[in-house]
């Protein structure tokens, strides 16, 4: 784990509210696996006090990139980051993936912006067999590899409006997946929502799956407590794990979901 300041290289709009910007630091990505995150500090001061999380979306050369979507504050004023800027940031943090088996069928299973540590793994397994399913509101707000990163990989869409692609939910294309003898597991990130229908959906095919979950975090390395979640199985003393430390990348069948 790092924590310097890195330079930005360039800051892009990909769609009306999704960009991606790309940081040097050889350090971080001699260290960056699929999955982990870094903390970013947005503004040149103490102004918004507090780090902002972002999954690591991919690596090239010295560089890393962050995709992030503008949802508050801190990330309006990350939009305003120019190249030559200096960006402070700590990682890279968490536990990511565990890499799929090889000669094996995988689900990759991305929720709106939740494809980015997806695209990560994607670079990663370099494979192209991959079954890569992404489900976004609408056709404008659509993210693929290829335009992040020049990956080459097909993406089945869902779209929730039925403006490209299935008409619903992402997680009706992984129905037909699962029924699929080879398939091995399951990987996915997005909206806890759907990454709850995606655990249920495992547990019924009877095959893995790794999550990578989101929270509000404060400190990014298991100091506050800000970031819990209640473990399953639950006893009569509830235990928790802390997504920031113990995750983001945790098997679905570990989490209550129930408590979410
Ligand atoms: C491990 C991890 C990885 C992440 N990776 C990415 C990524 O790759 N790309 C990306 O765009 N975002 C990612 N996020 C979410 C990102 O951290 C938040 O969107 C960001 O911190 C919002 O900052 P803000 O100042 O713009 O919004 P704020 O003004 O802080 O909040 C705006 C709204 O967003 C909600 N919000 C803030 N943070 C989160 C969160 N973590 N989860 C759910 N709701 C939240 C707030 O409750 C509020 O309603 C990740 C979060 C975690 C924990
Ligand atoms: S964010 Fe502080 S303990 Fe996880």
């Amino acid at each position: 784990m790092f924590a310097h300041e890195t330079k930005i290289i360039s800051n892009i709009r990909i769609t009306s509210d999704t960009f991606l910007i790309a940081l040097r630091s050889p350090e971080i990505v001699s260290q960056a696996w699929p999955g982990q995150f870094v903390m970013l500090r947005v503004g040149a001061g103490i102004d918004p006090l507090l780090r902002r999380p972002f999954s690591i979306c991919g690596v090239k050369d010295d560089l890393f990139f962050i995709l992030y979507k503008v949802v508050g504050r801190g990330t309006a004023m990350m939009t305003g980051l120019k190249e030559n800027d200096a960006m402070s940031v700590i990682g890279p943090l968490g536990k990511g993936f565990d890499l799929p088996e090889k000669d094996c069928r995988h689900v990759f299973v991305a929720g709106g912006i939740g494809i980015a540590p997806l695209i990560f793994l994607a670079q990663v397994v370099k494979d192209k067999d991959i079954r890569f399913l992404a489900g976004f509101a609408s056709a404008s707000e659509i993210i693929t590899p290829d335009r992040v990163l020049d990956l080459d990989i097909n993406v089945s869409i869902a779209t929730d409006d039925g403006t490209q692609g299935h008409s619903g939910f992402v997680t009706e294309l992984m129905k037909t997946e699962t029924q699929e003898k080879s398939l091995k597991s399951v990987f996915a990130c997005g909206p806890m929502v759907m990454l709850k229908k995606v655990t249920d959906l495992t547990n019924e095919a009877g095959i893995e799956c790794q999550v990578s979950l989101e929270s509000e975090m404060a400190c990014g390395i298991g100091v506050c407590q800000g970031c819990a979640v209640r473990k399953l199985p639950a006893g009569k003393q509830p235990s928790y794990f802390h997504i920031c430390k113990d995750g983001p990348v945790f098997p679905g069948q570990a989490i209550d979901w129930g408590s979410v």
